[in-house]
């Protein structure tokens, strides 16, 4: 089925655009009716997904680029995030809670991103990059109509 509503946006890997991403899928995600809770914690998930692109997948180099996308499916947010940078070996690995390649970091950044969402799909490839899929659906209750 086609998304009700989609964007794409496309962004330098610059820790400044950390708080960009982050609001941007805020305000999109702010069309269906989730609570600013659940908006607070697709936030913190993009958040970590573009962090990771900074830091791990591009090394911090700012020439290169991150992308960020959403849809609304059937009141579902679906966000993706995505660089062209070094990929992940062992996807399994790092998804588990506190695993980390630098020893400087906690490891927890897969594990918001998986408590935040429904589902959490991650796409990589040693070499080619890594693609971040989270879907969350919005779950409050639509108000009854009044009826006369
Ligand atoms: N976009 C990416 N490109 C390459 N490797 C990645 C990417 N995202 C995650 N990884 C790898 O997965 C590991 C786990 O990621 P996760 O976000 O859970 O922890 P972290 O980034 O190491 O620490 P924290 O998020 O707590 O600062 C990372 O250490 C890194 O090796
Ligand atoms: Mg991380």
């Amino acid at each position: 089925m086609e998304p009700v509503n989609r964007m794409k946006i496309e962004f330098s890997s610059l820790a400044a655009n950390v708080s960009f991403a982050r609001v941007a899928a805020g305000a999109f995600a702010s069309q269906l009716d989730f609570t600013l809770n659940d908006i607070e914690e697709l936030k913190v998930a993009v958040s970590e997904a573009v962090t990771n692109s900074i830091i791990h997948g591009y090394q911090n180099d700012p020439a290169k680029i991150i992308e960020l996308s959403a849809e609304i499916r059937c009141e579902t947010l679906v966000l993706a995030v995505e660089d062209r940078g070094l990929g992940i070996d062992n996807i399994e690995n790092a998804l588990q809670p506190a695993y980390s390649t630098d020893p400087e970091r906690m490891g927890l950044g897969f594990a918001f991103m998986q408590s935040f969402s429904d589902s959490l799909d991650v796409q990589s490839l040693p070499g080619k990059g890594t693609r971040v899929i989270m879907t969350r659906a919005c779950r409050k209750e639509a108000t009854p109509q009044q009826g006369h």
